[in-house]
């Protein structure tokens, strides 16, 4: 039995924000005893050429990222390669500090290897973050923002926020997420309509030369994902994220009637989004997968789908501080499996050709 299973009973004892904040601690106070750290990053942080990939003229070492809401405030991140990401995303940062929803506010449903949260967007704000930032960028592995507008702020304002945020950001981080699909902030998931999402894009293109992405809610209508996916590209979003946490509560037994859900329910339906949304945009920009994935099998599933990047945040919880190096060294095995040499031979094989006319003339 491995340490992390040992004391997997103790930590599911402690109430899931406060272990959060542990942890956070734990690895604030590691990172300055290179003693401990330096063979944690030997040990865990895979860097083979294989998994070697530039998008967007960044290097991505390896294709699994820290998912958004894992480092809120930016204060994990030279902690990142001894968990083994390749890159990954901070907050969601809001334009003013924002304490988030009343607590409690996370829960574990430990039978279904679930997470559900109403956190809110809690975080330090702008100012703060964007001074944390400054002290590492250019770091080591690229480094992604997540945006949210405030809680305080109308919908109809919500522009406004984004756009303080990117030009607060632009030149201390790599790229942007444009979250509009949290549950925890009433209104904000109205956002992801099309008016709302080619006024942003337009805005935020003149602000800054970087990538941006857009993330999706995995709650939409199918019909409804293949219209935003096909609105993102011609709006030139740099990426799609799917999927955020899931509100159908139904996926597990005495849900909390707040917040989204992630991890193991959360596997089929993010998989399910990024089927429908590769089938409609893949090779027009780079779409990522998250959502659920706890295993190698599960990534190269979503990378043979058109991913060519991935995140996770609830199987570190389940699966404990070795998941990502355990998924990177699978993934090679089952790329060189497969006959690919490298893993953007493997990227989108699996997803399906869309019936064009000639096509469905010739059959
Ligand atoms: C505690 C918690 C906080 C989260 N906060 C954010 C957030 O601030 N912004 C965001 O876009 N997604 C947030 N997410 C969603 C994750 O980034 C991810 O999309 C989701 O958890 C599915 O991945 P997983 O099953 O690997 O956890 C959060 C997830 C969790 C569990």
């Amino acid at each position: 039995m491995s340490f992390f299973e040992s004391i997997k009973p103790l930590i599911y004892k402690i109430d899931p924000e406060i272990a959060h904040n542990l942890v956070e601690l734990a690895l604030k106070t590691a990172r300055r005893c290179p003693l401990f750290f330096n063979p944690l990053i030997e040990k865990n942080f895979i860097d083979e050429p294989i998994l070697n990939q530039k998008i967007w003229g960044l290097e991505f070492k390896n294709p699994i990222g820290v998912a958004a809401g894992f480092d809120k405030n930016a204060t994990m991140i030279p902690a990142w390669p001894a968990l083994g990401f390749g890159w990954g995303e901070v907050g969601a940062i809001t334009p003013k500090p924002q304490e988030g929803n009343k607590k409690p506010r996370a829960w574990r449903h430990i039978e279904y290897e679930a997470v559900q949260n109403a956190y809110g967007f809690n975080n330090e704000g702008v100012e703060v973050i964007k001074k944390r930032l400054q002290k590492i960028y250019p770091f080591i592995l690229p480094i992604g923002a997540n945006i949210g507008k405030n809680k305080t702020t109308p919908e109809e304002k919500a522009i406004e926020d984004y756009k303080i945020l990117v030009s607060e950001l632009k030149d201390v981080v790599d790229f942007f997420v444009v979250n509009i699909s949290s549950p925890n902030t009433p209104g904000l998931r109205d956002l992801l309509n099309e008016e709302f999402i080619s006024e942003l894009f337009k805005e935020l293109k003149n602000l800054t030369s970087k990538p941006i992405l857009i993330k999706f809610s995995p709650d939409m209508e199918d019909k409804m994902i293949i219209n935003l996916a096909n609105l993102s590209v011609e709006n030139r979003a740099d990426g799609i994220i799917v999927t955020n946490t899931t509100t159908n509560y139904d996926l597990v037994n005495s849900p909390i009637k707040r917040g989204g859900i992630s991890g193991k329910p959360l596997q089929k339906r993010s998989f399910e989004v990024l089927r429908i949304v590769a089938s409609e945009v893949f090779g027009k920009t780079t779409i990522i997968s998250v959502g659920g994935i706890d295993s190698s099998e599960e990534a190269y599933k979503r990378i043979r789908m058109g991913a060519s990047l991935l995140q996770l945040y609830t199987a570190i919880i389940y699966k404990g501080p070795g998941i990502v190096r355990e998924i990177n060294r699978g993934l090679i095995e089952l790329l060189k499996r497969d006959g690919f040499n490298h893993i953007s031979e493997a990227i989108g094989v699996d997803v399906p050709k869309k019936l064009t006319k000639k096509d469905s003339d010739a059959s």
